[in-house]
């Protein structure tokens, strides 16, 4: 039996938000202290297997120590210790906790100083954010990223943060040729293959892959060889054609439009799936904005609304509400969702 289990009547039970805030707070008390420095030894746990000397809310730079094999690092009353990992008294390792969406399930810290939404899922997106210069992400942080100053840590271990290594895609089978794909791949500032098109003959054999070289964004259109199509899913050619493709309906005039939230349509080929998604970041502006995305006639379609008053567009919950959202605090320094920048 697991030792947070906590027992309620029916009637809390069905008060469902409050008890997944509840949980939230439980699991945020007992693995929620990664880079946290525990004051009763001045230790941290720097990930789930290494500690290190800390002094409260100043960010460590001293060495971390490994915990013996078998061990792991435990914040708990007794300070920072390590405990064998498969302990009966129940120690659960620190700092795991990245790659999580929060309790509202708004986000997930993905690095020390980036994050990914989770759009009311508990699974995280295929989406980039990253925290304004200086601060952290913490799944804990009403506004995603705090100040280490502020005694907001990171979620995530810096042992994890690695400099994403830029995977060279196998080209050799496609036919290269220029066209707008660098115009396209500018406005998409994102690294990945893209859908071109909707017109099973010729715009859905194809893609563009983005890549930045030399600090510029550059893009090349490639057609899958033989008779294959383009799976914006799976981003690879396949021998079954998509159902996003037509052969009836004449290739839109969007096909070359970058996917951005001003562009709904092709914002939308770019999600993939019918539903709400937020717009922007920016408080006053596309933070009160969402688009509807729906399938027509084969082709991906959006539509862009505004809150009503002053009210916001909440990603997690995909209802207009009162309050900010976190992911449009000015600690947000930028978000994409699944390659689309999201301004
Ligand atoms: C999480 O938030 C609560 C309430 O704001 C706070 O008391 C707690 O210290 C936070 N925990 C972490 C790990 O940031
Ligand atoms: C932890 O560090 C603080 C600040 O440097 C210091 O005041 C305190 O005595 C230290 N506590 C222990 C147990 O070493
Ligand atoms: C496209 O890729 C997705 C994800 O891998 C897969 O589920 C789907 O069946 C693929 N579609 C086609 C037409 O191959």
């Amino acid at each position: 039996m697991s030792p947070n289990r906590i027992y309620l009547p029916l009637s809390q039970l069905l008060q469902l938000p409050q008890l997944l805030l509840l949980l939230g707070c439980l699991v945020a008390s007992t693995r929620g202290t990664c880079n946290v420095c525990n004051t009763v030894n001045n230790l941290t746990c720097y990930s789930s297997t290494q500690m290190q000397a800390c002094q409260p809310d100043v960010l460590s730079t001293a060495t971390p120590t490994d915990c013996p094999s078998g061990y792991v690092c435990v914040s708990g009353s007794s300070g920072v210790l390590c405990e064998p990992q498969d302990s009966a008294s129940g120690s659960q390792a620190d700092c795991q906790e990245c790659n999580t969406c929060d309790s509202t399930q708004t986000f997930a810290c993905t690095g020390t100083q980036s994050f990914a939404l989770c759009l009311g899922t508990p699974t995280v997106q295929d989406s980039v954010g990253t925290c304004a210069s200086g601060y952290v992400c913490n799944i804990n942080d009403t506004q995603i990223c705090g100040l280490p100053a502020d005694g907001v840590m990171a979620t995530c271990s810096y042992a994890d943060d690695t400099t994403t290594s830029t995977t060279t895609t196998s080209t050799t089978a496609a036919t290269p040729s220029t066209g707008s794909a660098s115009t396209y791949c500018a406005a998409v500032q994102s690294q990945g293959k893209y859908a071109v098109g909707y017109n099973a003959d010729t715009t859905c054999r194809q893609y563009i892959y983005c890549t930045l070289v030399g600090g510029s964004w550059v893009g090349q259109t490639y057609t899958c060889p033989g008779a294959m199509y383009f799976n914006s899913s799976s981003k690879m050619c396949v021998t079954s054609m998509p159902s996003t493709c037509s052969t009836s309906a004449p290739t839109p005039a969007t096909t070359t439009v970058a996917p951005t939230t001003s562009n709904p349509a092709a914002y939308c080929q770019a999600m993939q799936s019918e539903g709400y998604y937020p717009v922007g970041t920016d408080a006053s502006t596309t933070c009160r904005q969402y688009i509807y995305c729906f399938l027509n006639g084969g082709s991906w379609s959006g539509n862009m609304y505004t809150c009503a008053g002053n009210l916001y567009y909440n990603s997690a919950s995909k209802i207009c509400v009162s309050s900010l959202p976190s992911t449009c605090s000015t600690t947000v320094a930028s978000l994409t969702l699944n390659g689309v920048v999201l301004d």
